[in-house]
């Protein structure tokens, strides 16, 4: 059976003044599956996220989210409608303790707090050592625990669609492993996930469907597992 489509963005053009960042970028995110978008430094990939969570305006073109037009809506109400971001450099609140980081995530959640408690409590299951580190200011976490919490954060407001920006930047091989596992188990738990990565080895091996965008134009697409296998990625960006 075909799988429903949750996200699809159509020929978007964004400008920064008079940098044309995104020439006409098309893609889709079908229900359940990993989506990612690969490309070098300044290709257009956070752009493309910021614009999808209706931070940057578009010039032109449509962002469909589950059947309904979001190109014009501001970004508040996009997250109220089911998309979270995981925003690139993490962006928590490093003077606020671990588990009030959390609490803010959950602030477009409109939930008992014995709910909401139970959904950190799911978040403490899956990251142990945060439950560990749940009194502690976030500025003082590790790198890898701060993409944690910022993971974390997102999670609280209960998404249907995850959007992480590079979640492994900057991370030791051990953390980049564990994020990844982490990246799996939310798709099994049934969480829809677009991912943009420049360690396009792991992002392709944990996606469904990926695609490849160079200045701000998507140039190849396909199945995760043929990318993975394609000469011209495995040259351009797997490093063989
Ligand atoms: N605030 C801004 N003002 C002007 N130009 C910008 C701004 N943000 C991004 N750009 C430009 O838009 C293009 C796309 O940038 P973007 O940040 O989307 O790339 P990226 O693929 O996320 O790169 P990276 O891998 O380095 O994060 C780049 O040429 C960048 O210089
Ligand atoms: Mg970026």
């Amino acid at each position: 059976m075909e799988k429903e489509t949750m996200l699809e963005v159509n020929d978007l053009h964004v400008y920064y003044d008079n940098i044309h960042a995104l020439k006409g970028i098309s893609l889709k995110v079908k229900k359940g599956e990993v989506v990612s978008l690969i490309g070098a430094n300044g290709a257009g990939k956070t752009t493309t996220l910021q614009t999808i969570s209706g931070l940057i305006p578009s010039k032109m073109g449509k962002i469909i989210f589950e059947g309904e037009y979001i190109t014009k809506t501001p970004c508040h109400l996009i997250c109220k409608k089911g998309i979270a971001q995981v925003p690139e450099g993490r962006r928590i609140f490093a003077r606020l303790l671990v588990k009030d980081n959390l609490k803010l995530g959950a602030f477009t959640v409109n939930d008992t707090p014995e709910n909401l408690e139970k959904d950190r409590a799911k978040f403490y299951e899956v990251f142990p050592r945060m439950a560990e580190r749940k009194n502690q200011m976030a500025g003082t976490l590790s790198g890898g625990e701060q993409q944690m919490l910022a993971m974390g954060r997102a999670l609280m407001s209960r998404p249907k669609l995850l959007i992480l920006d590079e979640p492994s930047m900057g991370l030791s091989p051990l953390f980049v492993k564990e994020i990844f596992s982490v990246i799996k188990r939310l798709k099994e738990s049934g969480v829809t996930i677009l991912l943009v990565e420049q360690n396009a080895k792991m992002a392709l091996s944990v996606a469904d469907y990926a695609y490849v965008i160079e200045t701000g134009r998507i140039t190849m697409e396909g199945k995760a597992k043929d990318l993975l296998n394609n000469p011209d990625i495995k040259k351009a960006y797997l490093g063989a």
